[in-house]
């Protein structure tokens, strides 16, 4: 890879089941030269998600443009500014949006790109995409928002080891709540009690449903869904009265052909509970809210950022691919060059 070049992956074709390497084209171009309004920006990280591979599938999702063969790829990232022709922002700035599967970026800032200043934790500036990005967002507003929490809440998390999940995790357990985590394998599981879960169920081993069933007698008050499916639909076969559902992604589903087909929703009717669907982006206006709340737990400790780190830019399809294979213990990102307070 060549550092003074803009290097990106674009899409060759579109995916077929999990991506495969064949789905990718890796290119290297000039560095873009910025225009008066514009910044330069050189990418620090890049995030990885599962929704990626529905941009690549050619889906206009998550507020993206469909993407057409040859484009480049969508993606969010961490870039620091390093030539300025922008008012707002100044050398040295580092900032978080939608940067694209690229090491460098030429950008007038527009609103469609979402981005914001990260700021200084003490903490690598990975943690805007983790904490302080649409990851910790996500699981902020899902978990306050939609989730409703209370104290004395039973409240189950699926893909409790991942990105969204392993915060919802820390949240929950620093406002109180009794959390059971839901993930795949004894070593997940194993670090799901290290990060405070009170209990920890694989769903790779056994009848999930039945687990569910029996470490909740008292039902579910608050299920935050990243994985839809069978984990829902055992979910929904557990729930206390008044309690609700979080629905914020549904990744055992992303690349199967048929939709899981839920049977049992009208258990919602006789539990008076409710089902609810949320989206980020419908929460930018509030994004300070959530960062200084995140924050001051960051700064007291009761709230970590776990990230999983691929290193290197030509890491990104196979990174990619394990997303699916659930590789990655909370938010999978690559870090593309080392930014201040890394190494
Ligand atoms: N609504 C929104 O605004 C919003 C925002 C951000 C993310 N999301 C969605 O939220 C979900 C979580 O995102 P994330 O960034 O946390 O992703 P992530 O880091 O990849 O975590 C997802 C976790 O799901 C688990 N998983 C994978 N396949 C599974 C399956 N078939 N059954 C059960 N679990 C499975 C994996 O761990 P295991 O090893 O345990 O299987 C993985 O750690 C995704 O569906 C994403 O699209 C929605």
């Amino acid at each position: 890879m060549n550092s003074n070049k803009n290097c990106q992956w674009r899409i060759a074709r579109r995916p077929s089941g999990n991506v495969v390497h064949e789905d990718f084209e890796y290119h290297e171009n000039e560095i873009p030269k910025i225009e008066n309004g514009q910044i330069l920006l050189k990418t620090l990280y890049l995030n990885l998600a599962p929704v990626m591979r529905m941009y690549m599938s050619g889906k206009s999702i998550a507020g993206e443009a469909a993407l057409n063969i040859g484009d480049v790829i969508h993606g969010r990232g961490v870039g620091e500014v390093i030539e300025s022709n922008h008012s707002d922002y100044k050398v040295g700035d580092i900032i978080q949006g939608q940067m694209g599967w690229q090491t460098y970026k030429a950008t007038s800032v527009t609103n469609s790109e979402k981005f914001r200043k990260v700021p200084d934790a003490g903490v690598p500036y990975s943690i805007g995409l983790s904490l302080f990005g649409m990851t910790g967002f996500s699981a902020y507003f899902g978990f306050f928002s939609s989730g409703k929490p209370k104290k004395e809440d039973t409240v189950v998390i699926s893909g409790a080891a991942g990105g969204v999940g392993s915060i919802v995790v820390q949240l929950a357990k620093t406002l109180g709540c009794k959390v059971i985590g839901v993930a795949g394998g004894v070593e997940k599981c194993g670090f799901l009690e290290d990060l405070g879960c009170d209990i920890a169920l694989d769903y790779k081993t056994g009848d999930i449903a039945s687990k569910i069933k029996e470490v909740t007698p008292n039902g579910i008050d608050l299920y935050f869904d990243n994985v839809g499916g069978e984990i829902l639909s055992a979910c929904l076969d557990n729930l206390a009265q008044n309690s609700r559902i979080v629905l914020c992604g549904s990744i055992s589903e992303y690349i199967s052909v048929e939709p899981y087909g839920l049977t049992n929703y009208t258990n919602l009717r006789k539990t008076n509970s409710t089902m609810q669907g949320f989206f980020i982006y419908n929460h930018m206006d509030d994004l300070d809210e959530a960062e200084k709340k995140l924050k001051n737990w960051v700064s007291s400790g009761a709230v970590k950022p776990i990230e999983y780190i691929f290193d290197g830019f030509l890491s990104m399809p196979d990174a990619l691919a394990s997303l699916y294979n659930g590789k990655n213990y909370g938010v999978a990102l690559c870090r593309v060059s080392p930014g201040p307070y890394d190494l």
